[in-house]
């Protein structure tokens, strides 16, 4: 049986300030997870591995360590925040009072001005989803959203559980197919 190995990239220094989007760089704490991933996964012989990631730098750096071949993937990216790109939360919330109003009444059908919505960025996933259902081993360098998407899909959860799925930084998802359906396994790496 495959496994489908999903992991968010490392802490970036976006992320360190709370800032949503961009393409920053990994934090020193990001760097250390690359190489305890890179670690990891090497060890671990996995058959035929293949990695994906997004376009961003982040998660390019994230799986810079692993020896396996790697695509690149601009479906993979994170969802975009139109206007919103490059603000924290409370900047939202100040800024764009009745946007942040909005996405908290309705976060899966939300589409930030400009920008993308969780309903979206399902559709850009499909194909991704596609490929991916034919293919053996992979390890998936992502983003928090895309793998919200993502696990909703093979755990089967509905569109209102979907975006406020928990999908931890420094942190492996590993997913079996089963019966019916996949087995999810979590390996928590301490940064
Ligand atoms: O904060 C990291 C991040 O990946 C942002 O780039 C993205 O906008 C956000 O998470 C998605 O999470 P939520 O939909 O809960 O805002």
């Amino acid at each position: 049986p495959r496994t489908i190995y999903l992991t968010r990239h490392g802490e970036s220094e976006w992320n360190k300030e709370g800032k949503i989007g961009g393409d920053s760089q990994l934090s020193p704490n990001g760097v250390k997870y690359a190489i305890a991933l890179a670690n990891y996964i090497n060890e671990q012989n996995i058959k035929n591995l293949r990695v994906w990631t997004s376009w961003h730098y982040r998660t390019i750096q994230t799986a810079s360590g692993v020896q396996a071949p790697q695509e690149r993937w601009k479906s993979l990216n994170e969802i975009d925040a139109g206007v919103c790109d490059g603000k924290t939360y409370a900047m939202i919330k100040r800024e764009y009072p009745e946007q942040f109003a909005a996405r908290d009444k309705d976060k899966f059908a939300y589409r930030y001005p400009r920008g993308e919505s969780y309903e979206d960025l399902v559709a850009r996933l499909e194909p991704v989803i596609m490929e991916l259902e034919r293919q053996g081993n992979v390890l998936v360098v992502s983003h928090q959203a895309v793998f919200r998407c993502l696990l909703a899909y093979f755990l089967d959860k509905n569109s209102e559980e979907l975006p406020y799925l928990e999908v931890p930084l420094h942190s492996l998802i590993k997913l079996t197919p089963v019966a019916y359906g996949c087995k999810m396994e979590q390996i928590n790496f301490p940064i």
